[in-house]
């Protein structure tokens, strides 16, 4: 699928999620990019991708609530008129010790990351179907393979969007192709030492801390490169596993 006029709606575009949509934008696609409460940085990166001459809109919503992210699949429908490309990279990302977990906590985690990504594929494929075909790009964890902790249950719900995505390959198939990415460390959390920020570069086969670009460049990969590969987990973690 080449980018160029297609519609893509990006959820979570507060950090990595903006250098995808730059990405994608600079391929001649219209954006969507989602927000939850980061609305000035939504609102930013669309002034920016329109400055380029994108078609762009920020759309809000919080994905744990079904109402919420059909308004906004529809918002998208309005403006552009239809959604080519879907990826889903809003996300919990907290520690929580294991012996402080509460029902809260593991409720929070599996409604975002794990409902809330269901919620969006389900609002996105309707109108993808509808239109013929489409792509949908999810986000796990490299980690799942080889949990760190005080993140139980991330790792439970970036290991269901695994499951998710091979179920949602079969189940959409053949029109759209549905991925996961595994990122390793691209864009670490804010307030990271110096000294931690070495010691995990140092963690990985390549020695250093990747970047979003190397996540945008993997997502574009997976929408113009090849329409032959679906229910697949690409790792993009500088052989973190491995090493
Ligand atoms: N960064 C890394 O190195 C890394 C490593 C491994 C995996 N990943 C995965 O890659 C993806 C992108 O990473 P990232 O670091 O950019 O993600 P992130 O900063 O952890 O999260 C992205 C966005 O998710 C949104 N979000 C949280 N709760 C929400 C809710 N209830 N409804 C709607 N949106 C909600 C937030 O939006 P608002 O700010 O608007 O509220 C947040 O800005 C994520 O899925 C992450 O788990 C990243």
């Amino acid at each position: 699928m080449k980018l160029k006029n297609k519609s893509v709606l990006i959820t979570g575009t507060k950090r990595v999620g903006q250098v995808v949509a730059k990405i994608l934008a600079k391929s001649g696609a219209n954006i969507a990019a989602h927000y939850n409460t980061s609305s000035k940085e939504a609102e930013s990166l669309v002034t920016e991708l329109r400055a380029q001459g994108t078609n762009a809109i920020s759309v809000k919503a919080d994905i744990s609530k079904s109402a919420e992210v059909e308004n906004m699949v529809e918002r998208v429908v309005e403006e552009f008129g239809s959604i080519d490309v879907l990826i889903t990279m809003a996300s919990y990302f907290k520690p929580v010790k294991y012996d402080e977990i509460t029902e809260e906590d593991w409720d929070r985690q599996i409604s975002i990351d794990l409902k809330g990504t269901w919620l969006c594929v389900q609002a996105a494929s309707k109108v993808m179907l509808k239109d013929g075909g489409g792509k949908i790009i999810t986000f796990s964890d490299w980690a799942v393979d080889r949990p760190y902790k005080n993140f139980l249950p991330y790792f439970v719900a970036k290991g269901g969007i695994r499951a998710m995505t091979k179920a949602l390959a079969v189940e959409l198939a053949p029109s759209i192709q549905v991925n996961c990415i595994l990122p390793g460390p691209v864009l670490l959390p804010e307030g990271y030492s110096e000294e931690k920020t070495k010691k995990i570069a140092e963690s990985t086969l390549v020695k250093r801390i990747g970047s979003p670009d190397d996540i945008a460049e993997t997502v574009k990969f997976l929408v113009e490169g090849s329409d032959f590969i679906t229910g697949a987990f690409i790792p993009v973690e500088g052989g973190r596993l491995l090493a």
